[in-house]
């Protein structure tokens, strides 16, 4: 009630009402809420007022900013772990259900594509996976990948007022420096889907300094975007708002009106671009994406489709 109310009093026999509950249960719970953090000023006769939530990610804050109904409800926050990829795979194979969502305050060792690390440093980003069990064959895998990037791109937009764009396949990027990276692992059977891992790394309250001085060229953060700390909760509700409105999108009409918000998000189409591949160089006109969300470029009238490497830009 009091998160809902930012900056509002609200009486203790106004909240026993409400809850049902006795005043001294009520001073009981604050009491509760003040040991994991929160800090609240009591007023005679104007009752309780929020004053500041705790810094770490917490339940009960996460919780009163999802207006998702499946994705992020069911919740595990870490304080730290090796990578929150394999703390979904464990719950995956024991049967947690889709939308089960874990955060870690600190990845050790965090996990970027191609087999790349991904710096993940404690109580500054959002490190999170997610757990889908779509009924897709495992060819549908990279749609996937493509529409988790559109959902956090318009997630921050939301949350933050911060613009960021999509470099193919899933990397966003504000002035060329990385802000969030993305990472889609599958477990198939029979070519069909079993599961699928959406692993989000999003810098959120990095200052130049928290960076090793390899990365600071290439990477930002929010709050050196807009020169404010952002709430990580109220961005992780916004992702998983977003993200549960695209995948019903698109199990209901398919991936292309995914394709067509990736394309409008996207910096690299309609632009040369050169990209690393497993083959070497390529260089091209990127002029779309494919079905199977393989990046279209045109080079001296020949067409032809990438499905895996590094766009440079
Ligand atoms: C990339 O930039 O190549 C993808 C990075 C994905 C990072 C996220 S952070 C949460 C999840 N856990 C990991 O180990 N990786 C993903």
């Amino acid at each position: 009630m009091l998160l809902q109310h930012p900056g509002e009093y609200i009486s203790g026999e106004e909240i026993s009402k409400r809850l049902s509950i006795s005043r001294t249960a009520v001073w009981k719970q604050i009491n509760k809420l003040r040991d994991a953090g929160y800090e609240f000023e009591a007023v005679s006769r104007k009752g309780y007022r929020l004053v500041q939530k705790p810094a770490r990610l917490d339940p009960i804050t996460l919780m009163s900013t999802m207006k998702s109904n499946i994705f992020g409800r069911h919740l595990k926050i870490l304080e730290v772990t090796t990578s929150t990829q394999e703390e979904v795979r464990k719950l995956a194979e024991e049967g947690a259900p889709e939308g089960t969502l874990v955060i870690a305050e600190e990845q050790t060792g965090g996990r970027g594509r191609l087999g790349r690390k991904f710096f993940s440093p404690r109580g500054k980003g959002i490190w999170m996976s997610l757990l889908l069990r779509p009924d897709q064959p495992l060819s549908c895998a990279p749609q996937l990948t493509l529409l988790a990037a559109v959902a956090v791109c318009r997630a921050i937009k939301t949350a933050t007022g911060v613009e960021s764009g999509i470099k193919w396949p899933n990397d966003l990027l504000i002035g060329g420096r990385k802000i969030c990276g993305i990472l889609l692992e599958s477990v198939a059977e029979d070519e069909r889907l079993r599961y699928c891992i959406a692993g989000i790394g999003i810098n959120a309250n990095m200052t130049e300094e928290d960076y090793p001085e390899e990365l600071r060229s290439i990477v930002t953060s929010l709050q050196m975007e807009s020169g404010q700390a952002v709430d990580r909760s109220v961005l992780i509700g916004s992702v998983m708002s977003e993200l549960e409105q695209l995948y019903r999108l698109y199990q209901e009409e398919g991936f292309s009106p995914i394709a067509h918000l990736w394309e409008a998000l996207s910096v690299t189409i309609n632009r040369e671009v050169t990209l690393h591949t497993s083959r070497g160089m390529v260089t091209g006109y990127a002029t779309g994406i494919d079905e199977n969300g393989g990046l279209i470029l045109e080079n001296g009238g020949e067409k032809f489709t990438i499905f895996s490497g590094d766009v440079q830009l």
